[in-house]
């Protein structure tokens, strides 16, 4: 029976051998397998959590204070929980760069590009659906502000938010609700696309060969074909597993100096008649918020984060022309275009924003070109100076111009959360933090 188990079950997870190549740390930087230990450390802290915890508005404060006051150990496992949850957000989306930058997404791996962002998705929900339930007026106005978002959904944006909070307001009901999906449907989320993640790793034969860059070309002068990449193969034990419980020594180690160094944070109890200044999202939501500053509300709610989705979505389907997998950004030309377009991403937010700052204050008819046409403007003249030099300089691969317009996008979202979560004070006006 064990015998069975083992064969048709564990082993569908557990691959004997494994491409030597893939064990290199350049390859993966262990970032899915540290991803994977986080989410085992947030289930483990927030068993622990559940028996202190009370998930209603008169308890739940009162709750959190006696853990930390009270129970051996208590401030630990909520530092834990805490500085878990807010890691996890960062090492799932450097994974996905990296399998995004590896191109690991090409088939075979395309479904499972997909469940990773199902993954993604899971772990942005366990930290939303968390955030509201120490009932602290961070918790409160944030889930409010976030929340509130969503009336601007065209249709079904109000039944929506209702459904969300559980009826009008922010109240018992939504705890209730927000209590439910953290502790019971979102570790089976994860239980459920974990397996089936790690599972189609394993069915894609691992993880993707590593090749050296412009290696997917092949000889020019001869017109050998491309050499197909290195494939011997170790044992898994002891290659891999050591790298990994190495990987999950270094995951445990940052949480823990964390969690020590920094305590979680707690304000006064939620209070719905006075709303803090300023009222912010938590910090992964900080880009939508400040994208809502600058455009129609629907632009910033509903068509960038659908478009997004859909696009990414559809990264690993588009006709490419190449196959670069295992290439870090496909060429030594894609090197140099990424990192062109992570400079050009980042300064058009930059200009954007500013000069937003400027217009919008002058007058109504200036404010409504720096949210419309000033985008617009920016975009083109970027996508002009893009590809312009793509022509010349690049691969001419469809490949290297999809990886740009990503690296462009991100960087300049990433510009927007950094602006909101640490630019922005009182009246949400721009400023230093200090
Ligand atoms: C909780 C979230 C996640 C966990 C625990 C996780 C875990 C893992 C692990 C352990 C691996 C193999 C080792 C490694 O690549 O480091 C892996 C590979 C992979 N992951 Fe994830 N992942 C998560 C989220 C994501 C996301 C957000 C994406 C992309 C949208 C993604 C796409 C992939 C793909 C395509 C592979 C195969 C890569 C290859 O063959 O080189 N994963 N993941």
């Amino acid at each position: 029976m064990t015998l069975r188990l083992r064969k048709y079950f564990l082993l569908h997870f557990r691959p004997k051998t494994v491409p030597e190549s893939t064990l290199a740390l350049t390859l993966s930087w262990g970032l899915g397998g540290l991803a994977a230990v986080l989410v085992l450390l947030q289930m483990g802290t927030g068993l622990l959590l559940k028996f202190a915890y009370e998930p209603t508005p008169q308890g739940a404060y009162a709750s959190i204070q006696y853990l930390i006051a009270d129970v051996p150990f208590g401030r630990l496992v909520r530092n834990l929980h805490h500085w878990g949850a807010n890691l996890l957000v960062g090492v799932v989306v450097l994974h996905l760069l990296r399998v995004c930058f590896t191109g690991a997404f090409h088939a075979p791996r395309r479904l499972n590009w997909v469940i990773g962002l199902g993954l993604l998705t899971t772990v942005l929900l366990s930290n939303f659906t968390g955030y509201l339930l120490p009932w602290d007026q961070l918790a409160y106005w944030a889930v409010t502000v976030s929340t509130g978002m969503l009336e601007y959904i065209p249709g079904f944006g109000p039944v929506m938010q209702q459904w969300i909070r559980g009826g009008p307001e922010i109240g018992a009901m939504t705890l209730r609700l927000f209590f439910a999906v953290h502790t019971a449907l979102v570790p089976l989320l994860f239980a459920v696309l974990m397996g089936f993640h790690f599972w189609r790793v394993r069915r894609a034969g691992g993880l993707v060969i590593p090749r050296k860059a412009d290696e997917w070309r092949g000889d020019p002068e001869s017109g050998e074909p491309a050499p197909g990449p290195a494939r011997e193969r170790v044992p898994a034990v002891p290659h891999l597993i050591v790298r990994e419980a190495a990987m999950a020594a270094v995951g445990v180690a940052a949480v823990l100096l964390l969690a020590v160094a920094v305590d979680a944070p707690l304000e006064g109890p939620a209070n719905p008649g006075l709303s803090p200044n300023p009222t912010k999202a938590p910090w992964y939501f900080a880009g939508f918020q400040e994208l809502l500053l600058h455009v129609h509300p629907t632009v910033a709610v509903f068509i960038v984060p659908v478009m997004a989705t859909l696009a990414l979505a559809a990264l690993p389907f588009w006709r490419y022309q190449a196959d670069p997998g295992g290439i870090w950004f496909i060429s030594r030309s894609g090197r140099r275009s990424a990192l062109a377009a992570a400079l050009s991403g980042a300064l058009a937010a930059i200009l954007w924003i500013a000069v937003d700052h400027g217009l919008a204050s002058y007058s109504a008819a200036t404010g409504r070109f720096s949210s419309v046409g000033l985008p617009l403007l920016l975009l083109a003249a970027f996508a002009a100076a893009g590809w312009g030099s793509f022509g010349k300089r690049g691969t001419g691969l469809n490949n290297e111009g999809v990886q740009v317009a990503f690296v462009f996008a991100a960087a300049g979202f990433a510009v927007m959360t950094v602006t909101g979560a640490v630019f922005r004070g009182e009246g949400m006006a721009l400023g230093w933090p200090w």
